[in-house]
């Protein structure tokens, strides 16, 4: 039966028109079971086509981490794109999918000894470092490769900061750099990131001055600093509107021609590369008036998808269309588990929705079923390519 959806001009603005219209279309075509996951595949082959494209001579390294479905690797496997990958399933997905190991670079600075001995006899010599027990690892498990170090920088204004888990200030830095060359390590790059979802331009220009201090440092010391590897964090369309990829791209690119013109540089981009080509579906399991006023709830939520929620990213809803609604209410939204703690957000303005219809959550392709557990017998989404 085709279905009819309320979509506000807010929703509108905020999802590409042609992924809208695309997977509208699908849900009409199947008798589609809930959760599940549509990626629009055009929308992920532009991805490749655009990010990184406004920064002369970069590469791009993918971030698996940020929807690690083997459908959506198949698909970018077949594209000009390199991977960034943290640990051993992430290496094991690429593999099986026989995505070669000059394509793959690992940037978590803490790995596990398993996981380097694995990434290093499959042939990846790229990796990231900001401590001496790395090093001591390193230097054991994979001679001889190319370290890029973590150096911490502002993660102000971005929506999912990264910066107290990772990273060193200058003087450690310079002192780990001198320490992985005695090592029998190739120290060559410095990393950052400026925090998931940055809407603060001006991050990257702190932390490639930052760089370019510490690559002076470095060259005095007589390592030569030939490797810049800029992160991630480009933002996506939630709630509002959010820096462009050109925009941004544009900005670096000034930066980097200034402080690094001889210098190769790596992105990472996760949630711009796939959060906005993801539409999540959920049903209504049921409503409630309570004493804080009205439940809805779905089949998705904090445990089984949408983690994020508790970090303080908000998503835009668009719920079917009955004839009569007109007035809004004020909903909390929860999902299907039994805790509590599974509230994904709180007055949401919706039209008062049946149940069984369908809510599609947007920008819902990044950091939803990467994060998602089974808790309570709750299904993970699968993830389809449309
Ligand atoms: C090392 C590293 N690189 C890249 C990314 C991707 O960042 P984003 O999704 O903000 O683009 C992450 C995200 O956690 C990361 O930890």
């Amino acid at each position: 039966m085709v279905k009819s959806f309320k979509i506000e001009d807010r929703a509108a603005a905020l999802v590409e028109k042609s992924t809208l219209l695309k997977i509208l279309n699908y849900i009409d075509t199947v008798d589609l079971k809930t959760p599940v996951l549509l990626m629009d595949g055009d929308r992920l082959r532009r991805s490749v086509a655009t990010v990184g494209r406004g920064i002369d001579g970069c590469k791009v390294f993918y971030a698996v981490k940020a929807n690690p479905s083997p459908k959506v690797l198949r698909l970018l496997a077949a594209l000009d794109v390199g991977f960034e990958i943290s640990n051993e399933g992430e290496l094991n997905v690429l593999s099986m999918l026989g995505v070669s190991p000059e394509r793959i670079i690992s940037s978590n600075p803490v790995k596990a000894a398993d996981f380097i001995e694995s990434a290093y006899s499959y042939g990846v010599r790229y990796f990231a470092f900001d401590s001496p027990a790395e090093i001591i690892k390193m230097s054991e498990l994979a001679p001889n490769s190319n370290l890029y170090l973590r150096l911490a920088v502002p993660n102000e204004g971005s929506e999912w900061p990264l910066s107290r888990k990772f990273g060193v200030e200058i003087e450690d830095a310079l002192k780990l750099l001198i320490m992985a060359k005695d090592s029998r390590l190739n120290p060559m790059g410095i990393t950052f990131h400026v925090g998931s979802q940055c809407n603060n331009i001006y991050n990257w220009n702190i932390a490639l001055d930052k760089a370019r201090l510490l690559s002076d440092m470095a060259a005095e010391a007589g390592i030569a600093i030939s490797l810049i590897n800029i992160g991630g964090g480009y933002p996506i369309k939630y709630t509002k509107n959010v820096l462009t990829v050109e925009a941004i791209e544009r900005h670096i690119n000034k930066l980097i021609k200034d402080r690094f013109p001889e210098t190769a540089v790596y992105l990472e981009p996760g949630r711009a590369f796939v959060g906005d080509a993801g539409i999540m579906v959920a049903r209504v399991t049921g409503k409630a008036d309570r004493l804080d006023g009205r439940w809805l709830y779905i089949d998705v939520g904090v445990f089984n998808g949408l983690m994020e929620s508790i970090g303080g990213i908000k998503y835009t809803y668009i719920t079917e269309a009955h004839a009569g609604q007109s007035v809004k209410d004020n909903w909390t939204l929860a999902g299907p588990s039994c805790d509590s703690f599974d509230v994904i957000d709180k007055n949401v303005q919706l039209c008062e929705p049946e149940v069984g219809d369908m809510v599609l959550i947007l920008s819902g392709g990044a950091y939803t079923i990467s994060y998602a557990s089974e808790f309570n017998g709750c299904a993970i989404p699968e993830t389809v390519i449309v």
